[in-house]
């Protein structure tokens, strides 16, 4: 039983229906809800793997993009860090409503059952041997019964808040500001991506095709979408780039936009019996580092090893291991997202000491090797240990 369809929960399916596993997926929204969501567009290969073992890449490798490096844009100079000759590796740019539109339609073809606009969700006696999910939908109440119950439903969802408060520990840090983000049927500015650290605040182009980009702004928390008619988004979005990616950024209507808070959050541990939390019911990474997306294939990869192990090999160790392998790799990567969101962003409380020190900082990335690779390295993805 998997709670939610995001990208956790469909690629545990498929992953799991690979391995002939059965599975329900129940989901509050409706699919057309989900796919309208935009959030994350740069994958690690880690994750192209995982999605090419699930039988669902094939979309992704003939219109997604890879990128072998990407810009990083201070006191006006845009500089570039070429990941592939740093780590080997690059990054492939393709969305997440894309990856979920895959991993849907792979599901409805391999015929796996979901429900969507399921209401009331909840989790029942997951310390024991035989949990269950109730839920309504069209009206009526309905019970699954299955060995497990996969928490896929992101930060809001009712998995981790079933736990009792005793058996888990939090650990949260709220940044005081959010990103403006604006999808627009434009070609992007620039033919990588590129982070800007400016006096105004970060700001970051990314893309999804030659026609279609993606801008981010770092705007204060509690930001109000009222207060950024389009024309005021490209303008501060301009004043922040170096001047020939700003001349370079072509305008438009924005297609979507939205404000996403910027938080780092960890649950520990991410195993409460027959109950396992996924993706971001368990974790959210401030969004700099491009890992949330990437973190929840990590975790349902561990995940759906551990199940096939229990339900194949009638072995528990993957399970009880699941909790320490996902959380190592997920602190890793809140240090890296972290540490980059602190070198890029004006933060409230920002000093002419800290200033001086990210500069030092910004400086010594683009100057040494050792620190060029040492951020490319954590871009691109460590490898997954399976
Ligand atoms: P979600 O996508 O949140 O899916 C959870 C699902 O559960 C939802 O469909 C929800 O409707 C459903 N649900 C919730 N409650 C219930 C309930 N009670 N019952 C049933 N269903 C429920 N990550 C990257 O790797 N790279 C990036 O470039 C990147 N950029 C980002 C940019 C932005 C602006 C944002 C906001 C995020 C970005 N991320 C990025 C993070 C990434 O989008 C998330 O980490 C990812 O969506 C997590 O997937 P998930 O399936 O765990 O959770
Ligand atoms: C995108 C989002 C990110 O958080 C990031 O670091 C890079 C790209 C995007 O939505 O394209």
């Amino acid at each position: 039983m998997i709670i939610g369809a995001g990208p956790a929960g469909l690629l545990l399916g498929q992953l799991l229906h690979e391995a002939g596993i059965e599975n329900v997926i129940v989901e509050r929204q409706s699919a057309q809800y989900v796919l309208g969501r935009v959030r994350a567009g740069v994958l690690e290969r880690t994750t192209v793997g995982l999605l090419e073992r699930a039988q669902v890449a094939a979309r992704l490798h003939s219109e997604g993009h890879v990128h072998d490096g990407i810009g990083l844009a201070f006191d006006g100079v845009l500089h570039r860090l070429d990941l592939r000759a740093l780590t080997g590796h690059g990054v492939t740019v393709y969305g997440q409503t894309e990856v979920t539109r895959d991993l849907m339609n792979a599901r409805t073809a391999a015929g796996c059952v979901s429900v969507y606009e399921a209401a009331h969700v909840s989790v029942h006696d997951f310390d024991g041997d035989r949990p269950f999910v109730r839920y309504t939908h069209a009206g009526q109440e309905h019970e699954l019964h299955g060995d497990f119950i996969a928490g896929c439903d992101g930060f809001h969802g009712v998995s981790r808040a079933s736990v009792p408060s005793a058996a888990i520990r939090t650990f949260e840090r709220v940044f005081p500001l959010g990103w403006l983000g604006v999808l627009a049927h434009v070609p992007p500015c620039h033919p990588e991506l590129v982070y800007a650290s400016h006096e105004r605040g970060f700001a970051l182009c990314s893309q999804r095709t030659p026609t279609l980009s993606r801008y981010y702004i770092q705007v204060p928390a509690g930001a109000q979408l009222s207060q950024w008619p389009d024309t005021a988004f490209w303008d501060e979005l301009r004043r922040r780039l170096p001047t020939d990616v700003a001349d370079a950024v072509i305008t438009g209507p924005a297609a979507e936009k939205s404000v996403t808070p910027l938080r780092s959050f960890v649950a520990e541990p991410m195993r409460f019996g027959r109950l396992l939390l996924a993706g971001d019911a368990a974790h959210i990474v401030p969004p700099t580092g491009a890992k949330g997306l990437n973190l929840a294939a990590s975790d349902v990869c561990y995940l759906a090893a551990a199940v096939r192990e229990y339900c194949c090999e009638g072995s528990s160790a993957a399970l009880d291991a699941y909790s320490s392998r996902c959380l190592e790799r997920v602190w890793g990567a809140v240090r890296f997202s972290c540490w980059l969101s602190a070198l890029l962003h004006r933060f409230p409380d920002t000093t002419p000491f800290d200033r001086r020190l990210q500069s030092a900082e910004l400086d010594h990335v683009v100057r040494s090797r050792a620190a060029s690779t040492a951020l490319a390295e954590s871009y691109v993805g460590l490898p997954l240990e399976i």
